[in-house]
């Protein structure tokens, strides 16, 4: 089945209000008019409403980092899905694993399973994939194995088991609307790719997964692929017939490489047939 590619770029912590307009303006002048491929911009709360003007009459989208579920009230510091929307987001990523507390490099194995400083595991980003589709946002909802497991061959059953406890007591409906970004911890910020045949038989096992639950809708979702996506190993990740996209970091924050992302999204998939034409 042909499944529309997605681009999506997490700034994380990086740009201040005035450098994310300047990246955002530079990414609609050469992706504002893409169709083949669906670009997100997540950029840092402060900047959303900037980055959703620069980008408003485009076809690039904004989405936000995270959010907490509650509606409103007595929530020092957090930030509700209203307010996101608001602020002109379609979109949230849901449980990235830097917010679980699952760090690559020195803390990947010092810090276990919601234990870092945000506080994410996979009962709040259950929460927060139901709030999100509540409000009608779309959820791209994270999940990924640390180096620990998957040296210890734990990785189809932790990968799995955290997109079931996400997507449980969802409707198949609501199930149908969510994203799924792959994201193994030890590939995040550190150069090292996962290979894009073991990535592909992971977003395989995903999509099986969810097959369970949706049965042939299942070939329908976008899965992301992400963890060092660039530039120049972009077209082998893009080949993989599982591998709708990617859920992009340092690359995202230069615009001629997510340009580049972009464009090898389109190529690979966005022609009238999958062939690129
Ligand atoms: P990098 O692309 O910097 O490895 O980050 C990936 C990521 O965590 C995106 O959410």
């Amino acid at each position: 089945m042909k499944r529309k590619p997605m681009m999506a770029g997490n700034w994380k912590m990086n740009k201040t209000i005035s450098e994310a307009k300047e990246l955002a303006l530079a990414l609609k002048a050469s992706a504002g008019a893409e169709t083949k491929v669906d670009v997100v911009l997540c950029p840092p709360f402060l900047a959303i409403p900037t980055v959703a003007g620069a980008v408003a009459g485009s076809n690039i989208k904004v989405a936000a980092q995270d959010f907490f579920w509650k509606e409103k009230g007595a929530y020092t510091g957090e930030i509700s899905a209203q307010m996101i929307k608001d602020g002109g987001c379609a979109s949230v990523v849901i449980g990235h694993s830097e917010r679980r507390g699952r760090f690559g490099k020195v803390e990947d194995d010092l810090v276990g399973e919601g234990l870092g400083p945000f506080g994410d595991n996979n009962t709040t980003v259950n929460t927060k994939t139901k709030a999100a589709l509540d409000a009608g946002l779309l959820p791209i909802v994270c999940c990924g194995e640390t180096l620990a497991e998957r040296k210890t061959g734990k990785t189809d059953l932790v990968v799995k088991s955290q997109v079931l406890a996400a997507l449980a007591g969802l409707s198949g409906e609501e199930i149908a609307k969510v994203v799924i970004a792959y994201e193994p911890v030890w590939a995040i910020g550190t150069g090292e790719v996962c290979d894009s045949a073991e990535a592909n038989r992971v977003l395989g096992m995903i999509r099986g997964a969810l097959a369970e639950l949706v049965g042939d809708t299942a070939q329908a979702m976008q899965i992301l692929y992400g963890g060092s996506v660039a530039p120049d190993n972009i077209e082998e990740l893009m080949a993989q017939p599982e591998i709708d996209g990617g859920l992009v970091g340092g690359a995202s924050l230069v615009a001629e490489k997510f340009q580049a992302l972009i464009d090898a999204a389109a190529k690979a998939r966005g022609g009238c047939c999958g062939c690129g034409g």
